[in-house]
């Protein structure tokens, strides 16, 4: 299976630019199965359904959350009506929505993917480790599920990597989202999981995270909450990860970074 994960989609720019090049991303690198982190889509916090329903007309599977699931308020309905769209998981029991999805492909192959937070410099969630095992107990890679995806929103590249441990061999691929920098640390674990500490993400790089430079680095000099942050607008970066699994086993086979448009350097696999 071929497996697309973009990082965290920032603003208008990050929405744009993902929306118009997902049909031909998934037509050159024969995309299967393509996941999305869309929590800072709206203006920077959060996602509205339109703008979920134009990643999903796009071309995206399954779009995940994070820290700022609920920062649109007209998600909340939304997601309890929309199963591809994700929250993570550990989130306390009675929380709308939900923090995995089974999604059927076009052929019939079923791939779960699923949504965790870390706690490390994080709001206290329920544990993310536990959660996730609870979750991946009910499925077995390559017999009841072709591919399973993680995307683990989590600040500390620890946490991820000890996510990423924990779940190897049981997991296609784990992925990190939320620090909006892509890590250079994209590798097939030992038991044959895909791993990334974080795809990064698709916004604007001249910035701080997405955000415009100028009134975020106010922040740090002034120690005093400033008018809101707004994202930054100029030529946006699609970031993510491009990973190949065995259907019979589910593992990866392999995983490479993609950095596509605005100012990072540019890579894509050929396929
Ligand atoms: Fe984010
Ligand atoms: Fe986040």
């Amino acid at each position: 299976m071929r497996i697309l994960f973009l990082g965290d989609v920032v603003g208008r720019t990050g929405r744009d630019t993902v929306a118009a090049a997902l049909p031909d991303l998934r037509a050159r690198l024969r995309i299967d199965l393509a996941v999305i982190n869309a929590e800072n889509a709206s203006h920077g916090f959060g996602l509205a359904p339109d703008m979920a329903r134009t990643l999903f007309a796009a071309g995206a599977d399954v779009l995940t959350l994070g820290n700022h699931s609920w920062d649109r308020k007209e998600i909340v309905p939304y997601l309890a009506e929309t199963p591809r769209l994700l929250r993570p998981l550990n989130y306390p029991p009675g929380t709308p929505g939900a923090g995995s999805v089974v999604v059927t492909l076009a052929d019939g192959r079923r791939a779960l993917v699923l949504s965790a937070m870390g706690r490390l410099f994080m709001d206290p969630l329920d544990c993310p480790f536990r959660s996730t095992a609870v979750e991946l107990a009910k499925y077995r890679l390559g017999a009841s599920v072709a591919a399973i995806v993680a995307d683990f929103h989590a600040e500390a590249t620890s946490e991820k990597m000890a996510f990423g441990h924990s779940f190897d061999g049981q997991v296609s691929l784990v992925v990190g989202s939320h620090t909006h920098c892509p890590s250079a640390d994209h590798q097939i674990l030992p038991g044959g999981t895909a791993f990334q500490s974080d795809a990064g993400m698709c916004g604007d790089y001249d910035s701080v995270i997405g955000m415009r430079k100028e009134g975020a680095a106010t922040r740090f000099w002034r120690k005093m909450p400033g008018d809101r942050l707004q994202p930054a607008e100029g030529p946006s970066t699609i970031c993510g990860t491009f990973v190949e699994t065995d259907d019979a086993t589910g593992l990866a086979t392999r995983i490479e970074p993609i950095r596509q448009g605005g100012r990072l350097s540019q890579t894509l696999p050929s396929v």
